[in-house]
Order: C-alpha cells, then sequence, then structure tokens
C-alpha cells in the first residue's frame, strides 16, 4: 500500500499485510490486517504516530518517503505491542534526531520488549500532556487496556483527529484506507473487538465515552479501515460494549464418532424451532474468530463434547477455556455430548473452565453411547430451559 492522504500535511504511512493468517498464535485473520501508522507535519516538527511489523518496515520507509516526509522529529508509540512498536529500533537509526515520545508505562514495556531502543531518546509524558508541533498540537491521553495496560490515544487538537491506538481497530487488509462499506468491515472489526477489547469491556466503555466527549471529526485506529463518519465505530462499540444480548446460542462442538454431532443436529432443531438464532461451530475446522464474534452477543453457549478417556475432549476444554479468557457476555451455559464408559464430570469440568463469565449454568445433557429417544428428549427439555431463560430476559 503506498501513502494517502488524511489531511493536508497527514498521511496514512502503514501498509497492509493482505496473507497474514493468524494473530498472536492464537485467533484466525482470514481477512489480513494492516499496520497502521500515520505522519503528521507542523510548522516547526513533523510526528510519526506508531510503526508498523518489523518486517514491513522498508515499506513504512518507503511511504514516508513518498508522503515528501525527509526528517521525523517525534516518533509516538501508543502501544507497545510489536505489531505497532516493532519497527521503532529501525526508525530510531534511520531517523537519528527522532525521538520517541510516549507514557511511562510503555516506555518500560517497550524497553523491556526493545533492549536495542536508547532510553535516552525517549520523552516519558503524562495523561493529558501536549505536544506542540507549530500549529499542530498532540494530546495524549492514557487508556489502558484498550490492548494492554500502557496503551494511549493521542488526539490531533486543531484538526480534530483522533488516533485510538486499537480501540476501533479491524483486522482486515484495505487498499484504500477509507474503505466504508460496514458490509465489509463490521465482521473483521467484530471479530477485532470481541478477542482484544471484550475482555476488558468495562474500560472500552469508558473509552468510547471518552471518544464521545472529544467528538473528533476523524478516527484513524491502528488497524483496519479510517472512519470520517465517526458515528459508525461509535454506533458498533456502543452496542458491544452495553449488556445487550441477542436471542441467539453459540454451540462450539466437537465429536469423535458421531454421536455428539446426532446431538448438536437435534439441538439446533429444536431451538430453531423455538425461534432461537443458533450458531453451531465444529470445533476441529472452526474459524475461533467466528466463535469469539458471536460471543459478543449470544445469550447462551451450549458446548457439546465428545470424551477422550473420560474427560471433555481437548478442543471443547480449549473452547471453554477462549471463552472464559475472552469474557463473553452470555448470560447462560450449558454442556452436552456423549460418551464411552464414563463422562459424567465432563459437565464439571467445562463448567470449572468458566470461572471468569457470570452465567447461570443450565442443567447438562450427557448420554452413554448413541443417543437415545431419551437423549432427544433430554435435549428438548434443555430447549425450553433455554428458551423461557431467553424470554426472561425479553429476548426475541
Ligand atoms: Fe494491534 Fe494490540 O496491537
Amino acid at each position: 500500500m503506498a501513502n494517502q492522504k488524511i489531511a493536508s500535511g497527514i498521511y496514512y504511512v502503514g501498509v497492509s499485510h493482505y496473507d497474514r493468517r493468524l494473530f498472536d498464535a492464537l485467533i484466525a485473520t482470514p481477512e489480513g490486517t494492516t499496520y497502521n501508522s500515520y505522519i503528521i507535519q507542523g510548522q516547526k516538527a513533523t510526528a510519526l504516530i506508531d510503526t508498523v511489523e518489523p518486517e514491513f518496515k522498508d515499506l513504512l520507509l518507503r511511504n514516508i518517503k513518498s508522503a515528501g516526509i525527509e526528517k521525523i522529529d517525534y516518533i509516538i508509540s501508543n502501544h507497545a505491542e510489536q505489531d505497532h512498536s516493532g519497527s521503532i529500533p529501525d526508525l530510531l537509526a534511520f531517523y537519528p534526531g527522532a525521538k520517541l515520545v510516549t507514557n511511562e508505562k510503555c516506555r518500560d514495556l517497550l524497553l523491556a520488549l526493545m533492549p536495542d531502543i536508547p532510553a535516552d531518546r525517549i520523552i516519558t509524558i503524562k495523561d493529558h500532556e501536549t505536544l506542540d508541533l507549530g500549529g499542530r498540537t498532540l494530546e495524549f491521553i492514557l487508556a489502558p487496556w484498550i490492548h494492554w495496560p500502557e496503551t494511549m490515544m493521542t488526539f490531533l487538537r486543531e484538526d480534530s483527529i483522533l488516533f485510538p491506538c486499537d480501540l476501533f481497530g479491524s483486522h482486515l487488509a484495505v487498499s484504500n484506507i477509507f474503505m466504508d462499506d460496514e458490509r465489509v468491515f463490521h465482521e473483521p472489526m467484530k471479530r477485532y473487538y470481541a478477542q482484544i477489547m471484550m475482555p476488558y469491556r468495562g474500560q472500552a466503555a469508558k473509552r468510547v465515552e471518552t471518544v464521545k466527549a472529544l467528538a473528533p471529526k476523524m478516527i484513524c485506529p491502528s488497524h483496519g479501515p479510517v472512519f470520517k463518519d465517526t458515528s459508525v465505530p461509535l454506533r458498533l462499540y456502543e452496542n458491544w460494549v452495553s449488556d445487550s444480548l441477542r436471542n441467539e446460542v453459540l454451540i462450539p462442538w466437537v465429536s469423535t464418532h458421531g454421536a455428539t454431532a446426532r446431538m448438536v443436529e437435534h439441538l439446533t432443531s429444536a431451538l430453531i424451532e423455538r425461534g432461537i438464532d443458533v450458531h453451531p461451530y465444529d470445533l476441529t475446522k472452526a474459524d475461533l474468530g467466528r466463535i469469539a464474534g458471536h460471543l459478543v452477543d449470544a445469550a447462551t453457549i451450549a458446548i457439546g463434547t465428545g470424551c477422550v478417556l473420560t474427560a471433555a475432549h481437548p478442543l471443547a476444554a480449549y473452547a471453554a477455556l477462549i471463552t472464559n479468557a475472552l469474557r463473553a457476555k452470555a448470560k447462560f451455559a450449558t454442556v452436552f455430548g456423549s460418551f464411552g464408559w464414563s463422562g459424567v464430570k465432563v459437565p464439571d469440568q467445562i463448567a470449572g473452565l468458566l470461572g471468569n463469565l457470570k452465567v447461570e449454568l443450565l442443567s447438562p445433557v450427557m448420554t452413554k453411547g448413541a443417543p437415545t429417544a431419551e437423549t432427544f428428549a433430554a435435549l428438548d427439555k434443555m430447549s425450553d430451559d433455554i428458551l423461557a431463560r431467553h424470554q426472561s430476559l425479553g429476548l426475541k
């Protein structure tokens, strides 16, 4: 991707990583991603906001040069994670007069992650401190947990442009940073929110209020599209960080010899017959990012699992661990599946992995071997229970 003009003297100089397929060695990024980096020119100084993954540092330098920038005075680090900070040592070497500007926590993390950063070139700022570029003022707003504890936002006051770090980001490689088709970015943005923001939903909600109070004219996140219409990311995030739920059941499941799969089929149909949206995912081939997206607003999570020896299948345990780590909003959870000679402890085992969630655990359905008429009747009863709970929340 080449540089793109954001406004007079302000350029997008980041890169698109079209074929990135995994982030944090954890969750799939089927649409790739971007590492957003921005140039801001003042009358007396030029700042670069964030860098890119180190493997793309040459592209970043090329984009800066092609924007007509020969000298950088300040590199602003909003976040120490290496997809934004990893090129800082090379950039500092390439621009020997540049200073690195960040907050104290970020400074400590940057030095821990990249000890080759020269500490004497770091300027440490405090919350709401400003940096004068000459006719343009950067205000730094500490915003812990819009991914990591050191994250901050940078606000360009005169132009009313907010650089909110990972907040409002999307894992979506784009050729045009102003791509504004919500049908395209909605799913990548939601899965990004689920993975990065949902575990600290309360903090994200606070930051949404901070952003609303700032009322920026443009929002330039650190991944994915830039928003000229700031009402769009605010509307989406206000919904995601809220307590509102959908009349949906997420069913992450795994079946060793088909018995649990038959239970999934039955439960799925039973829930649909009761007017509930169902999202079943076979964990042997599911995209974990899509599952994460449903964790944002599904009211119930029903984990289906076959047994390995006498325990839950490891993939089901993994799904429970992820659900727990991302702190899904669901109000209800349950477990079902088939076992060979003993599986009675499986529901407790799965429930024990969901300690972060504020869920009511509904009665599980575990069956020995192939599901019987009795098993299907128990799944019908489970569907009735779920429907009643959803109705009690007014979900339709
Ligand atoms: Fe895109 Fe948390 O870094």
